[in-house]
């Protein structure tokens, strides 16, 4: 019997186990090591920033960025409802009363007319979203924030990484940004993340609260003969095993990007002949936008569709998947937000997407097959 395609699959593209070895020759396991640092170089250059932080998770990276700007009970900061569910919990465990807002229906980021809608004085963050690594629409986005000095944005650009807008690095935007390189995603080393600093007044203290409030970095580098406890935080760095490995996958960046633009670009021309008749619609990436290529996704006409398509390329032996449950509607969204619930977009699209099998090593016969099936399977609808 032919295998299953699954969804997402993750590959080896360079040196990652040799530099894993050499990371355990340097016996430095721990965080804030040799590769850790490289890979914060690179990461760094990449989006102009003051400094990247390795973190665990991207999720870290988020509370991280949280911890950072002082977010309290009674403090509100807007998110996507349309996001995985780090975007948001980051800010609610620190007491902050969520605001969902909903997507526009073309990138499916952020809505900036919603969001201009529910701004006012208590907002202290808004975290947009660039989904499925195209650039959601920022401009706006920091066009409708302008004017309220204690509000700070934070891209969670955990699909975006080598992304641009308007010729600018996705990630840059905000007064800091999020990454991850979880299994799932373009540069993996299993769960890892980062926070990006675009400022240079937040270095020093994005680098303490990464280690557990201690100052043992300044330490490390020289710069104080103690290290000590200066402030709060927690235990965010990533080992640097995992940021030796992480490291092969990123110096190989130009070749992992361009075989997914690849994978999507077969897609998309496969695929645009049946939009007419078939009834469903294709992803865009605006002009003014590179995308990151992170995931392929087909618009079906509606939730009953998709769900059957879901089970029908399953039988197939290929994998597909929705993306995401809306957070405005679930249980511990509802506990924490304060807005009227309403995001009839975000409702709409997670109830019609249908992710395709989409990796660095997907082959054109097996994009032959996911795209019979996924035909077989509307058809037989
Ligand atoms: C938009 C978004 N933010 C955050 C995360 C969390 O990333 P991590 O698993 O690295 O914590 C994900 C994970 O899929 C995501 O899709």
């Amino acid at each position: 019997m032919t295998e299953t395609i699954p969804l997402s699959e993750p590959s080896l593209e360079g040196n990652e186990l040799a530099y894993l070895d050499d990371a355990i020759g340097q016996r430095h396991l721990s965080a804030l090591g040799e590769y850790s640092r490289k890979c914060s170089e690179l990461l760094g250059a990449a989006h102009g920033a003051a400094d990247v932080v390795m973190t665990t998770s991207c999720t870290d990276a988020l509370e991280l960025s949280a911890l950072l700007l002082g977010i309290e009970p009674g403090d509100v900061v807007v998110v996507p409802s349309f996001t995985y569910v780090s975007t948001a919990l980051a800010f609610a465990r620190q007491g902050a009363t969520i605001r969902f807002c909903d997507i526009e229906p073309v990138t499916f980021g952020m809505d900036p007319n919603h969001l201009e809608a529910l701004l006012d004085g208590s907002v202290r963050a808004v975290v947009p979203v660039h989904y499925a690594g195209v650039g959601c629409d920022i401009e706006d986005i920091l066009n409708a924030t302008q004017g309220l000095p204690h509000l700070d944005v934070v891209e969670d650009n955990a699909h975006g990484l080598f992304g641009s807008y308007r010729g600018e690095p996705l990630g840059s935007f905000g007064r800091f940004s999020t990454l991850s390189f979880h299994e799932t995603k373009n540069f993996v080393c299993g769960e890892g993340g980062a926070l990006v600093v675009n400022r240079p007044g937040d270095v020093e203290r994005a680098r303490i609260l990464n280690d557990k409030g201690t100052n043992r970095g300044a330490f490390l580098r020289g710069q104080v003969d103690r290290h000590t406890w200066v402030d709060t935080g927690s235990s965010f760095g990533l080992s640097d095993m995992l940021a030796a490995f992480l490291y092969g996958q990123l110096e190989r960046r130009s070749e992992i990007l361009a075989k997914r633009k690849v994978v999507f670009e077969r897609y998309q021309v496969m695929l645009e002949g049946g939009q007419r008749d078939g009834g469903y619609s294709l992803p865009v990436v605006p002009e003014d936008r590179r995308s990151a290529y992170h995931m392929y996704y087909v618009i079906l006409p509606d939730r009953a569709t998709r769900d059957a398509v879901i089970d029908g390329m399953r039988v197939r032996g290929v994998a597909s998947a929705f993306h995401y449950v809306p957070l405005h509607s679930s249980p511990y969204g509802l506990e924490v937000s304060d807005g009227d619930g309403e995001c009839p977009v975000t409702d709409d699209v997670a109830g019609r997407l249908l992710r395709l099998p989409f990796y660095n090593n997907l082959s054109e016969s097996q994009a032959d097959r996911v795209v019979e099936a996924f035909l077989a399977a509307l058809a037989a609808c």
